[in-house]
């Protein structure tokens, strides 16, 4: 499904000045999304990355960790599961709330989503702080699973969040 290929991921990550405000630089993946074969190259090699620590599923991190957590687990032959924003999802959940730098912010997951013996995989596109990784493996641990790794396709280096995470984490593209 994903053949490797020859392409520079960084040619497709635009930085952004002052967005969402003034003085930070935001690393946009849309450009990345909308070029078919540097999208499937970001895949192959994630899959690489992600396919030795033999996860029985994995999970994505709405909004933009979804974009690469289902096309990952289709390659993978694996299952997707939803770490989603708060009253998004239907039954029972499971939720974890956490603090931001101003204020605080809930995950949820659908309570049946993990099964204990479950190795979860948990994607996001971008960690920054880590606070929104962290977050997601204590809601995954909470719901009964092990958390073998993380990935991300973007890493943002000077902010260290591999700092505040417990487990490896993979990703393939670091600014600093
Ligand atoms: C962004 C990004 C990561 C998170 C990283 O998500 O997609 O999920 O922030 O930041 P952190 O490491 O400091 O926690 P955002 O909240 O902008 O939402 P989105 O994915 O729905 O666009
Ligand atoms: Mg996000």
């Amino acid at each position: 499904l994903f053949p490797a290929a020859d392409v520079d991921l960084k040619e497709h990550i635009r930085g952004i000045p002052d967005f969402p405000k003034p003085g930070i630089l935001f690393y946009d993946i849309s450009t990345l999304l909308r070029n078919g074969p540097a999208w499937k190259a970001a895949m192959a090699r994630l899959a690489e990355k992600v396919r030795p620590y033999n996860p029985t599923l994995l999970a994505g991190i709405e909004s933009r960790g979804f974009l690469l957590a289902a096309p990952l687990a289709l390659e993978l032959g694996l299952g997707f599961v939803m770490l989603r924003k708060p009253r998004k999802l239907p039954g029972a959940t499971i939720g974890y709330d956490y603090e931001l730098e101003y204020g605080s912010d809930r995950l949820e997951i659908q309570a049946d989503a993990v099964t204990p013996g479950d190795r979860v995989v948990v994607l996001d596109d971008l960690l920054a702080t880590g606070g929104t990784m962290a977050a997601s493996i204590a809601l995954l641990r909470k719901a009964g699973a092990a958390v073998p790794a993380a990935a991300a396709m973007v890493e943002l280096t000077f902010l260290d969040g591999r700092r505040r995470l417990d487990v490896p984490v993979e990703t393939l593209v670091a600014y600093d």
